[in-house]
């Protein structure tokens, strides 16, 4: 038998936690604009951080409340739970939450019900919600607000898998070798993307409509592939000879959506999916970290027979080398743009928004005559954030459904006087050139990560998501933990080495214009335990406490009153030991500087995944891997199997979530 690494294994110290980034890109004392003596960042702690985090949402759109110790009404009109161990989803007093559309919850073709205890085939888990809920997104239905509100579509990424929870007796594996199809067929089936339509009835009970939109889309949908890179020689597979078309999506995490009703799911470690073990990887497999050695591949679908799982098998060289197979692994790491109100529709492969391992993709306030920006993280350690801004600008009344093929990919340098650059990753320009050994936009875009390097962009603590406040355009991004940082290494955005407990960051692009190619930014919340956590700006910061200490930030949404919600991910010590309980959401106002913690989650989960109907009544959220640190059996109780589920929260008396 083969070593299979664990869930955890792969998760948490497998991909994101590994540094692929070996560039030797400045940080903030190499960087001219230089204004802080190295001094003063390591020693000058809040003053400095006060310095750079004077308050942002300043848009005259936006009326503050008020400010802490001067009396203010809070926007929060909820009181903070508890920390939580519990093995169940708790809201405050006067909201419920309830579990809905769990793993293998039929959705189409012939509705297979859900086998507890991993019994269901392949067969059936291509016609049920997959696995391990991650990012997703609502789009109303019907005509106007009201109606919209009760009846929609929800799209839900599905970000990897548990073999131990999907198969009776786990994965079987025979000197390393997958010798059962169905099984391979079945976890290919429980990846990808589901798309649901729900209906609010008159109870207010929202249930599943067995309609003609539910769709499941999984790392074998045939995609095409669109934008720069589309026909390149690194994307020409036995396939698609021509570089048109791709096979399937993984690891989806989190996601976006566009102002013309598509929704976007982001390919973030794809790399773990493949193998090559030539001894020499190309670039646009080093560095993203595609497995060497079948032991360290996750699931080891390339040891089928069957081309559609042999694929996985990216070697060219020795007895392992099988059909060529080299480009399959440049066919993922990208953002991918599905229409869910077009069942038939191929999904679509976006190039132009650059690959790497991509969290997720937010877009500005979509405003007519302006171009419009889409945020995207690369959630690794020491990666960087990164911008596209579409070549033409937004018409409300007839966009263009390819809008995301034309525009420019920027990465993010943060200087150290809260100035900020974004840095243009176009062929030719900043040394993107055939001497540093970029050949053409499709040679920059396939290599992302090594443009990024080449421009010397900020490496940051594992950006996760990002929300864009929807009145002022500001940007606020997570950026979840990063152990592996040094003191040494610290720099002004990034202060703390190690940073084991995450912190989120914000920017403002100069002139509100998503297209500017200057910002200011500032740090919003530094995450932790008392006497460590606290929330910026303030002479020293508003310290943290009870009511909404917290860690590894993760999630991020702006709900339509400018609340910025948070989700957690902790996992191992600081999510079975550590005074923080289980992953929780809390909810934020940036103009008063309050955060409350409005959520927590089953044992063993991360929550992630959020979403709202048009008038806010309904707050959609997703639970994944219950039980994966500590026994679980949520949602369906008793000694059942836990399941990741989308949670949907209500408030009794029908009201706005969080709204006083
Ligand atoms: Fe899939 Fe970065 O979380
Ligand atoms: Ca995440
Ligand atoms: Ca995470």
């Amino acid at each position: 038998m083969a070593a299979r690494q664990t869930f955890s294994d792969v998760l948490h110290h497998g991909d994101d936690d590994v540094c692929r980034n070996e560039s030797d890109n400045p940080r903030f004392q190499d960087i001219a604009s230089e204004q802080f003596s190295r001094r003063r960042v390591l020693q000058g702690g809040a003053a400095l951080l006060g310095a750079l985090s004077a308050p942002m949402l300043a848009a005259p759109t936006v009326h503050a409340a008020g400010f802490p110790g001067g009396g203010f009404q809070s926007r929060l009109g909820f009181d903070a739970i508890p920390v939580s161990r519990a093995d169940a989803t708790l809201v405050p007093p006067g909201y419920s939450a309830r579990a809905f559309l769990p793993w293998g919850t039929p959705i189409t073709g012939s509705y297979p019900d859900y086998q507890d205890g991993g019994f269901n085939t392949g067969a059936d888990q291509e016609q049920q919600i997959g696995m391990h809920h991650d990012g997703m997104h609502y789009f109303p239905l019907g005509r106007g607000y009201r109606e919209g509100s009760r009846h929609g579509i929800l799209c839900i990424n599905h970000e990897y898998i548990q073999q131990d929870l999907l198969h009776p007796n786990d994965a079987t594996l025979i000197d390393g070798v997958r010798t059962i199809e169905d099984e391979v067929r079945k976890e290919v089936a429980a990846h990808g993307v589901s798309v649901v339509e729900i209906e609010r009835d008159a109870a207010g009970n929202w249930g599943l409509v067995r309609g003609p939109y539910n769709r499941r889309i999984t790392a074998g949908t045939p995609m095409e592939i669109s934008g720069p890179v589309r026909g390149h020689d690194s994307v020409k597979t036995l396939f698609s000879p021509d570089g048109t078309l791709c096979r399937g999506t993984v690891n989806n995490c989190a996601n976006g959506f566009t102002p013309w009703g598509t929704y976007l799911t982001c390919e973030e470690n794809f790399a773990g999916y493949f193998v090559n073990d030539d001894p020499v990887q190309p670039r646009e497999h080093k560095r993203y970290g595609v497995s060497t050695t079948d032991s360290h591949d996750r699931y080891s679908w390339h040891t089928r027979d069957e081309d559609e799982y042999t694929r996985f098998n990216a070697t060219t060289t020795g007895a392992d080398a099988l059909a060529d197979y080299r480009n399959e692994p440049n066919t993922f790491g990208w953002v991918v743009e599905i229409d869910p109100m077009n069942p038939a529709s191929t999904p679509k492969k976006r190039t132009a928004l650059g690959r790497f391992a991509h969290e997720g993709v937010w877009p500005s306030p979509p405003r007519p005559g302006q171009r419009l920006a889409f945020y995207m993280g690369d959630d690794s350690r020491f990666e960087y954030i990164y911008k596209f801004v579409t070549r033409d600008r937004y018409k409300a009344h007839r966009p263009d459904p390819d809008m995301l093929d034309h525009g420019t990919l920027y990465v993010a340098r943060f200087n150290e006087n809260g100035s900020g650059d974004w840095v243009a990753l176009e062929f030719g320009q900043n040394g993107l050139t055939p001497e540093h050994g970029f050949h053409s936009q499709a040679d920059v875009l396939v290599n992302t990560r090594a443009a990024a390097d080449q421009v010397g962009a900020t490496k940051m603590d594992r950006p996760e998501w990002g929300a864009v406040h929807p009145l002022t355009g500001e940007v606020y991004m997570t950026l979840t933990n990063n152990t592996n940082r040094t003191a040494a290494q610290t720099d002004a955005a990034n202060p703390r080495g190690p940073n084991p407990f995450g912190h989120i960051i914000r920017w403002r692009e100069r002139g509100h214009r998503p297209d500017a190619t200057r910002f200011d930014w500032s740090l919003y919340v530094l995450a932790g335990p008392e006497g460590e956590g606290q929330v910026l700006p303030g002479k020293n910061g508003a310290a943290l406490d009870d009511d909404n200490i917290f860690a590894s930030p993760d999630g991020l949404w702006f709900d339509e009153r400018g609340i910025l919600w948070i989700q957690t991910d902790m996992s191992g010590s600081q999510l079975t030991g550590g005074p923080f309980g289980n992953n929780q959401m809390l909810a934020a106002d940036p103009l008063t500087g309050e955060i409350r913690r409005f959520f927590t989650g089953p044992v063993g989960c991360e929550v992630t995944g959020i979403a709202a109907t048009p008038d806010q009544r309904a707050l959609f959220l997703n639970i994944q891997h219950p039980g994966e640190q500590g026994p679980s059996n949520w949602p369906d109780g008793g000694s059942a199997r836990p399941r990741a589920s989308t949670v949907i929260i209500t408030r009794d008396d029908g009201g706005v979530i969080a709204r006083p």
